[in-house]
């Protein structure tokens, strides 16, 4: 959201007098900017606290021993004015019964004045016994037109600071603007002031090199991933079901379809036996509409800090709204989130509470971030996410019958430059029965090395050999694939 909306909506919750107003941000400085605006539009004044100093109206000097967390709530409790109080880092101090008890008892104090506390932290930890008394406001990232903004004020400062050669026509704005996308007011600043620095110039390139910094930067915050698709669902075969309601579809997120009235596509999962395409599939989408691709890693959200996973994971969701619209690719879900961990005590919850974060944003979301997930075990997932209307539809992908095998050897062929016209595909398809397309394309890439070795053309022949000397997963896991089969029958839609 820009910060001109959060002003806004800030300022409604004071005037609607709700004593605690806590923010979800990643951003103080954004957050202190806000709130000066909003205590201007309601012509009252910001006092700011840290440990450090103390609380200090905005820009003046601080009040003598206000430094401890219960000082300064006593401190508030004695002040008559009206009043923001923004208390930075101060949720660390929500663990503590007296403050606790403190910050209730003001709460009702305040409910009489256009008085508020406001805590901002980038995770969201609120005491059972304040609940009642906290607005909680997400922040969120900053949307395209105040990045505009940032980037036409920040070129502006930087040109004129240093010699910097502007050779970027201004139509070429929005989309440098685009490029930052997902990241925050002062990663946004980082980014653009190193780009420009590097060469002392600001050109097309800069843009390609602000995405490649982006790209970086989320990367090694641990849980997204921005990936760059280079085929769209022609190089999938077979599941045609899958590719006409995303074809169908195509087009759904442009201007035209949400005045027409539509709502755009939320997501779908595509479940089944392994190898068959379903992580495929969810790549091409993207290159297929033309939108930005986004891997959640799961690993990245539980290995990295214990403790951090909530946030991580609110603020990968947020990431992926501000670059909306975008797909949002969950491979192997059942591992983020697995059933069994749900209901056992050794997390402490944990997982409870980020599966209820993400069904609440599977929810609410207001981007257009398309969600696809991708499943191996269905038997995994909890049977919440599976229920109507979570996703517009869940499709089953099962091993490729004859005539898909024959367009994967096709698709596999051709792109290891051989003339799939000159390989008697029927043979190899009839051959290969039983086989997956991760299989098919084993097969083919095995041939190309015995023919490279031999210094001789590849011939259908050495993949015909390939394919008798593999053992097919789908014959080991027969049982498995059935009862995937059996689940499906009743419950999802066969993308084959
Ligand atoms: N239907 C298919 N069409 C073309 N290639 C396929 C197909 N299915 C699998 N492959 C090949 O096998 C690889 C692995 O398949 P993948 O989509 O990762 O399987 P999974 O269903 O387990 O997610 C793909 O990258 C692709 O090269
Ligand atoms: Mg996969």
């Amino acid at each position: 959201m820009t910060s001109q909306d959060a002003r806004r909506e800030l300022g409604v919750l004071v005037n609607s007098k709700y004593p605690v107003i806590y923010i979800e941000t990643w951003e103080e400085g954004r957050t202190t900017d806000t709130l000066a605006l909003v205590a201007e539009d309601l012509g009252i004044p910001l006092y700011v606290w840290t440990v450090t100093e103390g609380l200090a109206r905005a820009g003046g000097a601080p009040i003598y021993n206000t430094q401890e967390p219960a000082q300064v709530l006593a401190q508030i409790s004695h002040m008559e004015s009206d009043g923001l109080f923004l208390l930075k880092d101060f949720h660390k101090y929500l663990d503590q019964a007296v403050i606790v008890r403190k910050l209730r008892d003001l709460a009702q104090q305040f409910r009489r004045a256009r008085r508020a506390i406001v805590i901002s932290s980038p995770e969201i930890k609120i005491p059972i016994e304040l609940e009642k008394d906290v607005a909680l406001f997400s922040l969120g990232l900053p949307d395209e037109s105040e990045l505009n903004q940032l980037v036409v004020s920040e070129i502006r400062d930087l040109t004129a600071k240093f010699r910097i050669k502007q050779e970027l026509t201004p139509d070429l704005i929005p989309e440098l603007a685009r490029a930052l996308r997902g990241l925050t007011l002062e990663e946004v600043r980082r980014v653009l002031t190193q780009a420009l620095l590097e060469g002392y110039r600001l050109d097309a390139g800069t843009i390609e090199r602000i995405r490649s910094d982006r790209t970086k930067l989320i990367k090694d915050q641990g849980v997204l991933e921005f990936l760059k698709v280079e085929v769209g669902l022609a190089s999938v075969g077979g599941l045609a079901r899958l590719k006409a309601w995303l074809e169908k579809r195509r087009g759904a997120f442009s201007l035209e379809a949400a005045r027409y009235g539509l709502d755009p596509p939320k997501g779908i999962l595509i479940m089944g036996v392994q190898g068959c395409g379903k992580s495929l599939s969810a790549k091409a989408v993207a290159r297929e509409w033309n939108m930005q691709l986004l891997k959640f890693d799961s690993s990245g959200l539980f290995e990295k800090f214990v403790g951090e996973s909530e946030k991580n994971l609110r603020k990968s969701l947020q990431v992926a709204e501000a670059v909306a619209p975008c797909v949002l690719w969950i491979d192997e879900i059942e591992k983020v989130f697995p059933h069994a961990a749900l209901g056992s005590e050794s997390d402490a919850g944990l997982s409870l509470r980020l599966f209820g974060t993400f069904l609440t944003w599977m929810q609410e979301r207001k981007s257009p971030v398309f969600l696809v997930a991708t499943s191996n075990d269905i038997s995994a997932l909890p049977p919440e996410l599976l229920r109507k209307g979570r996703f517009d539809e869940i499709f089953f992908v099962d091993l490729p019958s004859l005539e898909e095998r024959k367009s994967i050897f096709s698709i596999h062929l051709g792109r290891r430059k051989q003339d799939a016209a000159k390989f008697d595909l029927e043979k190899l398809a009839t051959a290969a029965a039983g086989f997956g397309g991760a299989e098919i394309e084993q097969a083919v890439t095995s041939a190309l090395y015995c023919a490279f070795a031999q210094k001789a053309p590849l011939t259908a022949e050495m993949v015909l050999k390939e394919i008798q000397s593999t053992y097919p997963l789908s014959v080991t896991l027969k049982e498995k694939i059935d009862t995937l089969r059996e689940w499906a029958r009743l419950r999802a839609v066969p993308a084959n």
